[in-house]
């Protein structure tokens, strides 16, 4: 028999990862490392030029190698359908459709899967497979002003343009307009644990085990792509190491599907670190210009944010750089729009705060020189500005809106009283010291979900949702979400998720993981609490219960539902060398109840982490030659290691749940790299009276702009 006895809540405290101690005593198991029997490796050809047609392929040297079992390509492969309304409605990426012609639109285009008994024997079969192209001349080169782009359509997440008011006119009688245009590169997720699939048929099924952002939504792509019905698709996805955005359906799942199909038996596929550099996804170079007109005080007339991404022949992405503005800011005018160029390179796709982490880059830059201009501290200028409603929209905020609580506090524990707004005046030995402080915001919302409940005989709960533990540790604040809502202690909740046939949820993206979850969680509890009165007896298989929190969502009153985040950064620059230091950051955030502290604080450390990465290091680089990368690994693709970063501080601001939030609950997974390399720049023009309008403020950058200072 259960005893339902009220606890004191656990969401809030800190909790280690429920699988911790499998991780790190390697008793979990990756995607890329579950046995099965008589299981075959695939290995995939990537194209080595970067666009043309495949001409010829010398496919019979390569069957006759040792082990190798067979090699799939356009002139073989099972057909894929892609067309379809995938997640969220959305038309899938085409180049998931493996090997369904002889095209190649871009370098490290998958041509070919090569299947062998061992993974070595298919590494050296694929590497001595000859490919023959008819090559055609390709373009890569990213730039403004190029005269074939285009406005972006507008996507599930985003309206491609936003307005109010007449720009032009406000922007005439602004006292103080800044101009200025704003460049991101091209920049990759890399997450630690490479894609990793292992496909295979069994008593009718397809049964995929994969390392993804949601093993609901990869089944459904699989089912969609080899016309197959739902029911008979599985994928679990039980340790994911990153994703970032990354890890949704993918070439290698496609690959080990193929294979395992053509086969008749478990095919797996991993990707290389350099795989990985064209095949799962990476962030637009952006080209973005933000202009803002102002009274003297800096109080907004205008805000226009216009921003430019590439995207593959193949596929349109929209990075929607321009919608932190659409949320921050009050204007009387806002024009915001985005436009895209399609180049000979792979999709680019979401990755960390997509459009939210390159377009606050140059929107909080562009803040920061208009205080500069209006002689306004950076803060005051963000409460002068500060809107009653939604920007564009003139919805209400759902909640309090804490950005400017966020800024007090970071003012205060960051000690800018006691800043000389005057750049280039504070110096250390060789370093001149500069101080910054940007702004930061990101959607929050729920998607629906359902979640099972099992009340066991034993008197523990199993709860079975579709979710996706990418590293968040959202497994662990399941379980105290679970906890508290059943009025039980952790240790009597047992949280399964990563698996497709527990049916429907939101996946881990958009930062709206844990919130959609955690709502479906709650109303199973909340259920399963009424079913077990006392003195019932629980029959051998439990009592299960099913939630669904799609009517609930729906009823939603439409609001902003944003969180908020102010960044501080101190940099240090040595004008001789161009070398920059960030000394110190500092992030407080209001993102609703954060559920586990320990892990949470882990995400915004990890965000703010990327941010100096941004701001300083991370760029892919192409060589317009060949069309590929130059170094695609991780030493000649630059990052923040823990040398280049300092102790950052992360807390937040306690925000209770509202009458429009039942669960209170805000995604934390991507806030934290909004707004953080914005803050970094910022603190380099504090340093040294150079504003840098390209990241990464590369050593070079900064020693030729100090030659024109
Ligand atoms: Mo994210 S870029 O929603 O994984």
């Amino acid at each position: 028999m259960t005893t339902v006895t009220p606890l004191k809540g656990f969401v809030g405290t800190a909790h280690t990862r429920v699988e911790g101690r499998d991780k790190v005593t390697g008793a979990a198991r990756y995607a890329g490392e579950i046995p099965f029997a008589e299981l075959a490796h695939g290995w995939l050809v990537l194209s080595t030029v970067a666009r043309g047609r495949i001409r010829a392929m010398d496919t019979e040297a390569v069957l006759a190698m040792p082990g190798v079992l067979t090699v799939l390509h356009h002139g073989n492969a099972l057909h894929v359908e892609t067309d379809y309304a995938g997640l969220m409605g959305m038309k899938p990426d085409p180049s998931v459709a493996l090997f369904q012609h002889d095209r190649v639109p871009h370098a490290g285009w998958p041509v070919a899967l090569v299947v062998a008994r061992t993974s070595e024997q298919a590494r050296e079969a694929a590497e001595a497979l000859v490919v023959h192209y008819d090559q055609e001349p390709h373009d890569v080169a990213f730039a403004d002003g190029r005269p074939d782009a285009y406005p972006a359509a507008d996507t599930p997440v985003a309206p491609a343009v936003a307005a109010k008011g007449d720009l032009e006119a406000e922007l005439a009688r602004s006292a103080v307009v800044v101009d200025a245009e704003y460049t991101t590169p091209e920049e990759h997720h890399s997450p630690m644990e490479p894609h990793a699939a292992t496909a295979r048929w069994d008593g009718g099924r397809l049964e995929v085990v994969d390392s993804n952002q949601g093993s609901i939504w990869v089944q459904g792509e699989l089912a969609n792509l080899f016309s197959l019905d739902p029911a008979s698709v599985r994928v679990r996805s039980e340790h994911i190491g990153g994703g970032f955005g990354s890890k949704g359906v993918r070439a290698h799942q496609v690959a080990a599907v193929m294979a395992a199909t053509v086969l008749h038996r478990p095919v797996r596929v991993v990707l290389t670190r350099r795989q990985m550099f064209s095949l799962v996804g990476y962030r637009s170079p952006t080209a973005q210009r933000v202009r803002l007109g102002a009274d003297p005080d800096g109080r907004l007339r205008a805000l226009e944010h216009q921003a430019l991404n590439l995207s593959s022949t193949v596929h349109e992405f929209l990075e929607p750089c321009a919608l932190p503005g659409r949320v921050l800011y009050d204007a009387d005018a806002h024009h915001t729009a985005h436009r895209i160029v399609r180049l000979d390179v792979p999709t680019p796709t979401w990755m960390r705060a997509p459009g939210e982490a390159p377009g606050s880059f140059a929107l909080e830059s562009a803040l920061d020189e208009l205080a500069e201009k209006c002689g306004v501290d950076p803060i005051d200028l963000r409460a002068r500005n500060e809107p009653e409603t939604g920007p564009v929209s003139g919805l209400p905020f759902a909640g309090r809106r804490l950005l400017l609580d966020c800024f007090r506090e970071g003012a205060r524990r960051f000690g800018w009283a006691d800043r000389d707004p005057r750049p280039g005046l504070r110096r250390d030995g060789r370093w001149l010291l500069g101080t910054g402080t940007a702004a930061a915001t990101f959607h929050a919302g729920a998607f629906p979900s359902t979640a099972a409940m099992t009340a066991e005989a034993d008197g523990t709960f199993t709860v079975r949702i579709s979710a996706a533990d990418i590293g968040t540790g959202a497994r662990t604040a399941l379980t105290l979400i679970a906890a508290d809502a059943l009025h039980v202690t952790p240790d009597r909740v047992r949280v399964l998720i990563g698996d497709s046939d527990f049916g429907p949820a939101m996946i881990a993206g958009g930062s709206m993981g844990t919130s959609s979850w955690a709502w479906a969680v709650t109303a199973a509890a909340d259920e399963l609490r009424e079913r077990l009165v006392p003195g019932a007896t629980i029959p051998p298989d439990g009592i299960t219960v099913r939630s669904d929190t799609s009517a609930a969502i729906a009823a939603r009153s439409q609001k902003e539902r944003h969180s908020y985040g102010a960044h501080f950064a101190e940099a240090a620059v040595d004008v001789t060398t161009g070398e920059v230091r960030v000394r110190r950051m500092l992030g407080i955030f209001a993102a609703g109840r954060i559920v586990n502290p320990l892990t949470a604080r882990n995400q915004f450390v990890g965000g703010m982490t990327w941010g100096i990465s941004m701001a300083l290091h991370e760029e892919a680089i192409r060589d317009p030659a060949s069309g590929a990368h130059v170094g695609a690994d991780l030493a000649g693709y630059h990052f923040a290691a823990n040398a280049d970063v300092p102790l950052i501080e992360a807390d937040w601001l306690q925000e209770e749940p509202n009458a429009d939030d039942p669960i209170g609950i805000k995604g934390i997974g991507e806030i934290g790299i909004v707004g953080a390399a914005a803050a970094v720049a910022n603190a380099v023009w504090h340093a040294t009276g150079v504003r840098h309008r390209s990241l990464p403020i590369r050593p070079d950058r900064v020693l030729q702009a100090g030659r024109h200072a």
